[in-house]
């Protein structure tokens, strides 16, 4: 049995994010989000389902950090709600917003649990979204001064921050009708996406001008996408989903620059930067976030949208598709963090999301066996290790997530957590992954 040793001090975590966890969406003074908004109008999310009280973390949180602290977790990745601290996004602050994160960081310092903030999952608040949201430029600087609030009151305990999850699932928000806010243009996608990057940057300089003791970088979903086949055709159209996918992020922040072929395949619809904007995009970067769960096969599509391409789920021989029909295979990952350090200079980076949703069947008490989130999760942690000895610059891996929660747009179907939420009673129980994930933590290995 080979034993796969991880660097000492590799932060063994789980993520979650606000939205999807803590309900009490609207009590002591937060305001409503645009996902508040979006789930509250009918034939948005299946069955209707609301996060309205989801996990209930809100009121549970001591318990839930006692929970973390049981399962031997070195950091626990989480978002704020933008509306709990401004809950009109701007102006006026709600003390009891930003109490609770304060609270949560003194219990997190108590158990010795590494806090790694994320200051946008998607929940932007609805009175920003009435003045356009992401697509008003001003955007970028209501966030800088949310963000500057945030850095105030809990960087003195934070290690890491990002500043935007996926910022690429908020663009598709204003340019696929499906995510909140739900509009469907794509020319203000890619606006939106310039301004995601602006307030990116904006964000980062801020925090480094303050002078915080962590480290601030960005999550970006990194999957791995490669051609259906051999054909031009296909090569060309994984080139442009990688271009738009990988490098239309990674490009501004690293370099300065967006990528030149999908500039000139978007054309009218590509971003339009003003003079200084690429400058303040590119902040030195603390660390890289990536969020990583599958590989897509990419082909030409010619009804297949602005980049005419179609995604097909890629599962590695032996692996199955997920309950979420996402395809399985690992060595994605490995490839994924070796590109990263071959171009962009091996920053230090952090698994920030990685996990599976599986067909969890309790048995009488509650206890899920999950075998295949334990396989995904191995052969995960497996590749992330090759990755490692090939010199990629690996600092921490955050499991997505810490227990089941609401899934966006699918709601509480889906269960990617380590711990189930038995939701009528809203119960905790570890399932057989988070037992087994604990072992892995405290020997720092995996066994092979
Ligand atoms: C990611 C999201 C996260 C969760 C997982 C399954 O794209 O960042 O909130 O929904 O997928």
């Amino acid at each position: 049995m080979l034993d796969r040793r991880f660097p000492d001090g590799f932060v063994w975590g789980a993520s979650t994010a606000a939205y999807q966890i803590e309900g009490a969406w609207n009590e002591d003074g937060k305001g409503e989000s645009i996902w508040d908004r979006l789930t509250h109008q009918p034939y948005r999310v299946v069955d209707g389902q609301t996060a309205d009280v989801a996990c209930d973390h809100y009121h549970r949180m001591p318990e839930d950090v006692q929970l973390m602290a049981r399962l031997g977790l070195k950091g626990y990745r989480f978002s704020i709600a933008w509306t709990r601290i401004l809950p009109e996004g701007r102006g006026r602050v709600n003390p009891k917003g930003l109490d609770f994160y304060d609270r949560l960081l003194d219990e997190l310092g108590k158990a010795g649990i590494l806090a790694n903030i994320t200051l946008n999952h998607w929940d932007l608040p609805q009175a920003l979204q009435d003045l356009g949201g992401w697509n008003n430029r001003d955007c970028a600087d209501w966030f800088a001064d949310y963000a500057r609030i945030a850095f105030e009151r809990l960087g003195d305990r934070a290690a890491l921050w990002a500043t935007h999850n996926e910022p690429g699932v908020v663009a598709s928000g204003y340019s696929s009708g499906m995510m909140a806010p739900a509009l469907a243009d794509a020319t203000q996608g890619y606006r939106v996406i310039h301004h995601l990057l602006l307030a990116h940057g904006k964000a980062v300089q801020a925090y480094h001008q303050g002078g915080y003791p962590g480290k601030i970088g960005i999550a970006l979903d990194l999957q791995n996408l490669i051609p259906a086949s051999d054909s031009e055709a296909d090569r060309m159209a994984a080139q442009r989903e990688i271009e738009n996918h990988h490098n239309l992020w990674l490009d501004p922040i690293f370099r300065g620059t967006y990528p030149q072929h999908l500039l000139e395949w978007l054309g009218p619809h590509a971003p339009q930067p003003r003079s200084g904007d690429m400058e303040q995009i590119r902040q030195p970067l603390d660390f890289l976030g990536i969020n990583h769960y599958f590989t897509d096969k990419i082909s030409f599509n010619p009804g297949g949208g602005l980049l005419r391409t179609h995604s097909e789920a890629y599962s590695a021989p032996l692996w199955g598709r997920t309950e979420v029909g996402w395809g399985v295979n690992p060595s994605g990952l490995t490839k994924i963090l070796l590109k990263v350090k071959d171009e962009y200079g091996n920053p230090p980076m952090y698994i920030t999301e990685s996990g599976t949703a599986a067909l969890d069947v309790p048995d009488a008490n509650g206890f899920v066996t999950d075998r295949e989130r334990i396989a995904y999760l191995r052969s995960h942690f497996i590749a992330a290790h090759d990755a490692i000895e090939a010199g990629a610059n690996l600092k921490g891996y955050f499991v997505w997530s810490l227990m089941d929660n609401f899934e966006w747009l699918a709601g509480y179907r889906p269960r990617f957590g380590l711990v189930r939420v038995d939701y009528p009673t809203q119960k905790r129980i570890p399932k057989l992954s988070a037992l087994w994930y604990q072992e892995v933590i405290s020997r720092n290995s995996v066994y092979e």
